[in-house]
Order: structure tokens, then sequence, then C-alpha cells
């Protein structure tokens, strides 16, 4: 039987993805979708001097709206899929896509998976972070004020990246559905950044006034429109399935719309069912190909909520294996250099 070091779970972003990389699920509809058994549907290789490693990527052909239900399920099909790795030797498993908000981070499933898990959301929050400082930084550079609105600030990612921006930009917008928990990020948030401009919305429109949207929700439609967003805006997507209509914002030149939360991992080699070039990685991915190379898969790492001290622990890491950040706009690699000549233009 071949072996594998780890493991990572997918799903397809919708269904028409999955009707695409297997035909014959055309003629099975949806509900039909929990009849069949996660699998192993492609590999990732890393070519390491020390110790190469190989990882298998597991599917689970449900579709995102199923995997927000969060039910009994789900759930089951997530632990079905840990067990799945688990045959195979894997040690560590990362939780990709909506595999993670399904069970809340992982906390569901933490007492019942027998090897380690982690949701990989540390160094998606780390390159977030960032990022967006950098964005920030050079509109600030350009003495104009850096107002940022984090849809899905409450969430395991986005509730991190509130925590560690606000000391860095000129407001903070945070945006969820429900104020009891948007109310107590904004308590905290106050404690320790007392100056801070704060606004806390349940609408998704207030994000509008932002010249900096990050996109961190786990929805399976669109949450977002380009109908009210300003000329010079910043959207930073990192939502899996995206949450943004390409449709939509494409004729928007007056707007950058960047795909992040990902990384660039030398010697990584992902398979091309999941839409990524070689060295190319979602950072949730990597953290899980990391922890494993690091051999740190005696206990589960991200889980839940994403703490400061994961944080430092993976950006840690990533810099001695020299995993760094990368952006996308629309599938095609974006430099630093445009979004400067963007903010140029347009802020
Ligand atoms: N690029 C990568 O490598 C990478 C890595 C990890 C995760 N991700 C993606 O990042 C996203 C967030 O992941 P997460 O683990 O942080 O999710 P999470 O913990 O479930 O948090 C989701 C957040 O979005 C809010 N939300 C959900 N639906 C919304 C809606 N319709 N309108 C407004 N707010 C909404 C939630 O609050 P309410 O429920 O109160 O609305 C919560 O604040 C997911 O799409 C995930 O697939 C990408």
């Amino acid at each position: 039987m071949k072996k594998y070091d780890f493991a990572f779970i997918v799903h397809p972003r919708s269904r028409k993805e999955l009707v695409r990389s297997f035909p014959p699920f055309w003629f099975v509809p949806n509900f039909l979708l929990y009849l069949f058994s996660p699998r192993i549907i492609g590999d990732i290789v890393l070519t390491h001097e020390r110790r190469p490693l190989r990882g298998a990527l597991v599917g689970i052909v449900n579709v995102p709206a199923q995997f927000l239900k969060r039910d009994e399920k789900i759930k089951k099909k997530i632990l079905s899929a840990i067990r799945l790795a688990q045959n195979y030797g894997a040690n560590i498993v990362g939780l990709g896509s909506l595999s993670s908000p399904a069970v809340s981070g992982g906390l569901d499933i933490q007492a019942e998976s027998l090897i380690a898990i982690t949701n990989g959301n540390a160094l998606t929050a780390a390159v977030v972070i960032q990022d967006v400082q950098s964005i920030a930084g050079m509109l600030q550079k350009k003495n104009k004020k850096a107002n940022v609105a984090i849809i899905g600030a409450t969430g395991s990612i986005g509730q991190a990246v509130s925590h560690a921006i606000a000391g860095h930009v000129d407001s903070l917008s945070i945006i969820a559905r429900k104020k009891e928990s948007l109310d107590v990020l904004a308590d905290t948030l106050r404690s320790h950044s007392p100056g801070l401009m704060l606004t806390v919305s349940t609408t998704v429109a207030d994000a509008e006034t932002a010249n900096i949207i990050v996109v961190a929700t786990s929805h399976h439609e669109t949450v977002l429109h380009s109908a009210g967003v300003v000329e010079g805006t910043v959207v930073y997507d990192i939502t899996q399935p995206s949450n943004l209509k390409k449709s939509d914002w494409i004729r928007r030149d007056d707007v950058l719309v960047m795909q992040g939360g990902l990384v660039h991992f030398p010697g990584l080699q992902v398979s091309k069912i999941t839409g990524l070039d070689d060295e190319e990685s979602f950072a949730c991915l990597a953290e899980t190909a990391l922890l494993s190379l690091a051999q740190r898969t005696s206990e589960d790492f991200s889980v839940g909520h994403v703490t400061a001290e994961n944080i430092k622990k993976i950006e840690k890491l990533a810099k001695q294996h020299g995993v760094t950040s990368l952006i996308k706009k629309w599938n095609n690699v974006l430099e630093w250099d445009n979004i400067i000549m963007f903010i140029e233009k347009y802020a």
C-alpha cells in the first residue's frame, strides 16, 4: 500500500466543479452524495533534501452548502476522511476549505480523531496579517488613511486578523451576521487598542466605506457585490470557495481584487486538481505540510480560533523553509509592484 506522511481534506468548490472533475456525478443528486466515501484523489509531493514528504489529497464529494449545515452527516464524512488518511500512514490531517468551518475549526471532531489535526488557519492568518499590513502601510505612506473592513471578523481567521491589525490601521470595521459574537470581539479589541476607531456591523454593505476589504467568510454563495465599492479599494479575498463572483468584479479596473491566503512553498507540488501551480499552496495546506516536515504531529495544532502563539510558531517554521506569501488575481500571480501601481493610480 502506498504510504503517506500527511493528508489534506478537500471538496468541490461547487456542483459545477464536481461534475467537471468527475463527470459521472452529473447523474447523482446532491442528497445522494453522502453515500460516497472519501477517497484519495491526488498527491502532494515535497522535495526536500533531508526529509522528502508525500501527502494525500483526500476528497469528500459533498458540495459547499452541505458542509455549512454543520450536521452529524458531514461530521461523519470528515471523520471517515481522517480514518482513511490514518490507514495510509498519515500522522496529521489538514482540514481544507469548508471542512474546517463544518466542524467548528476541528473542535467538534478533536476527541474522535486518532491522529493529529490542524485547520491550517494559523499560517493563513499570518499571511493575511502580513499582506494587509503591507497594503495599509503603502496607503499611509501616500498620506492616505487605511480604513479596513473585515467581513467574517468573528471567525477562526477573522478574529486573529482583527486583533493583529488593530494597532496598525486608521479604522477597523468588523462585520459578521451574529451580533453577540461581534460584541464580544469588539469588547476585546477596545480593551487591547483603546484609541481604535471601531465600527461593528451585521450588514455586509457597510464594508463599502473601507478602502481595504478583507473577505474571510465561510459561505457557499456571493457575500460581497461590487456595485457600492468605491474606486481605489483593495479587496483581499481568502474564501474557499470564493464568496465573490468573478463576473461581477472583472470590469472594475478601479478596484483591485486579490486572492490571498496563498503561499509560495519551495519544492512543493500539489495535484493539479486543486488549480494550483508548482510551488504554490493554500496557506492551510502549507501549514499541514510544515508540521509534518517538522515532525510536530504528536498533538493537534490549529483547532478552533487561531491563537497569536500558534501564528508565531508557524511563522518561524515557514521562515525556516522559505515559505512566503503569494497573491493572485483571477489565477495570475500578482507582484507587489502591480499593487503599488494600482494604489498610485486609484487610491
Ligand atoms: N486560502 C486559504 O488557504 C484558506 C485557509 C483557511 C480557510 N480559508 C477560507 O477562509 C474562510 C474563513 O474560514 P474560517 O475557518 O475562519 O471560517 P469560520 O471560523 O467559520 O468564520 C467565518 C466567519 O464568517 C462569518 N460569516 C459566515 N457567513 C457570512 C455571511 N453570509 N455574511 C457575513 N458574515 C458571514 C461568520 O460569522 P457569522 O456566522 O456570525 O456570520 C464568521 O465570522 C473560509 O471560506 C475558508 O474556506 C482559506
